[in-house]
């Protein structure tokens, strides 16, 4: 527990934070991975590279700081980081050396006259008790996943079934339990943890699941990243009977329920997520309207099967967008204020999902909240590191 003087630290550091924030966590994160080699399969190094993963991280660490005394509402965020940590098998016992390089980054960056003795033991006070919230809720999720039926903990070994192409861009993946036991089913939005070792290298990646699940196995989709580590070993190396180890579906971003008007938007291989989320709509009748903007027909996924669940649910309504048309493509432009406008429903009180580029979506969400629908009913995931929208 902190004591009072040690909030009224925690509060003070704040500003210091804040403007400091992610010089110390690219510190922090050198540090980390530099000491401890055994946990940097964890951590996809492009995330490290562009900065990404260190704003995430300095985000959290500002709004605990901030909200030190009314910790019950960063809800979100705890649910947020819980869900990464879980798909990608963060522990009890690496909490600690998070720890220990985070307070000795803070040391070195601000230097002796600024983190002294009392600062450090308030900060190590702080991370004790958040690291405890999360531990607790990250064991609760961990044993959740086991109990379910076809759950398991830690990694399971799936073999590829199946390699379908979808564009010129991404292919299926449909994946089946080696054991042959039940699989569990995943809500619709949620993502599988894959771990893969290539020329001796683990490396962790999240996709994901891109159908209703079957309780036999889960697909994914994948698209061929230029200069992707896993992507490209998916699309040019991996074969059918080829193994994978695959940690449980997890995940926040899943279709509330809900009879409100459905608003799916994407943008390229965001799409994934929502198609089992269509799957799961469709049977209770709610009107669902659909866009999908990809660069041209050429790399859009799944339109045909969108396609023909249109022809057979009239309530789902489809609107495909084109940035760079290469033929005679409908809506061959961006999606812009004006068209969303035109394609949303009159009815503004509707559950919106939305994924795909951040520069996309925080466009996107923009237009919406001008639009009238309300900020508390538009949901969104990242294909990375969150950021702010
Ligand atoms: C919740 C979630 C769900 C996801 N679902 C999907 C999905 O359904 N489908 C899908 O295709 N993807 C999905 N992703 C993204 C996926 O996890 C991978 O990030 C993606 O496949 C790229 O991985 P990679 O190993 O191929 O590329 P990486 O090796 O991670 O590289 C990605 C890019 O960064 C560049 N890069 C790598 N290292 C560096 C470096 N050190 N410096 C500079 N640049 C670098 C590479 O050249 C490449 O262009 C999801 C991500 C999340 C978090
Ligand atoms: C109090 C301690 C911690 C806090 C506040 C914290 C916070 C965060 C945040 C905010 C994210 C980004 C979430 C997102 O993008 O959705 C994240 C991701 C992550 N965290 Fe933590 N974390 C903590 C401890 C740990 C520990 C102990 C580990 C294990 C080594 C860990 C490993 C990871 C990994 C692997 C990711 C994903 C990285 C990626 O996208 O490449 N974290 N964490």
């Amino acid at each position: 527990m902190l004591s009072s003087d040690q909030k009224a630290i925690i509060t003070a550091t704040v500003p210091l934070l804040e403007t400091g924030g992610e010089v110390l966590t690219r510190h922090f994160y050198a540090k980390l991975l530099g000491d401890n080699p055994e946990i940097r399969p964890l951590f996809n190094g492009a995330h490290q590279a562009s900065g990404a993963q260190a704003r995430a991280l300095a985000r959290a660490v500002l709004m605990y700081a901030r909200y030190i005394d009314r910790l019950d509402t960063l809800g979100p965020l705890v649910e947020q980081i819980v869900n990464k940590h879980v798909s990608l098998q963060v522990q009890p016992d690496h909490y600690p050396l998070v720890g220990i390089a985070l307070l000795q980054s803070i040391r070195e960056v601000l230097g002796a006259e600024v983190a002294t003795d009392a600062v450090i033991d308030a900060w190590a006070a702080a991370y004790g008790q958040l690291a405890n919230l999360l531990i607790g809720a990250e064991e609760q999720r961990y044993a959740a996943q086991a109990e379910a039926p076809g759950g398991w903990r830690g990694g399971r070994p799936f073999r590829i079934a199946r390699i379908e192409p979808e564009s010129e861009e991404i292919s299926s993946f449909y994946l089946e339990p080696v054991d042959g036991l039940p699989t569990s089913i995943a809500q619709p939005g949620q993502y599988l943890g894959l771990s893969l070792t290539l020329d001796g290298v683990e490396y962790r990646r999240n996709y994901s699941i891109s159908a209703a699940s079957d309780g036999q196995g889960y697909r994914i989709s994948v698209k061929h990243q230029p200069g992707g580590v896993v992507s490209r070993y998916l699309h040019t190396d991996a074969h059918e009977g080829g193994v994978l180890q695959v940690f449980a579906p997890a995940g926040e971003f899943v279709l509330q329920e809900s009879t409100k008007p459905l608003l799916l938007i994407a943008g390229g291989v965001g799409i994934t997520p929502l198609l089992p989320m269509v799957s799961a709509a469709l049977p209770s009748g709610r009107p669902i309207q659909l866009i999908h903007c990809t660069r041209h027909v050429g790399v859009q996924a799944f339109g045909h099967w969108l396609e023909e669940q249109a022809a057979h649910h009239p309530q789902l309504q489809l609107y495909f967008c084109y940035s760079e048309p290469v033929a005679e493509e409908a809506y061959a432009s961006r999606l812009d204020r004006t068209r969303l406008q035109r394609w949303l429903p009159k009815d503004r009180d509707l559950d919106a999902y939305l994924l795909g580029p951040q520069p996309f979506m925080a466009q996107v969400r923009r237009d919406l909240l001008e639009l009238g629908v309300p900020e508390k009913q538009i949901r969104h995931e990242f294909f990375g590191p969150a950021t702010d929208l």
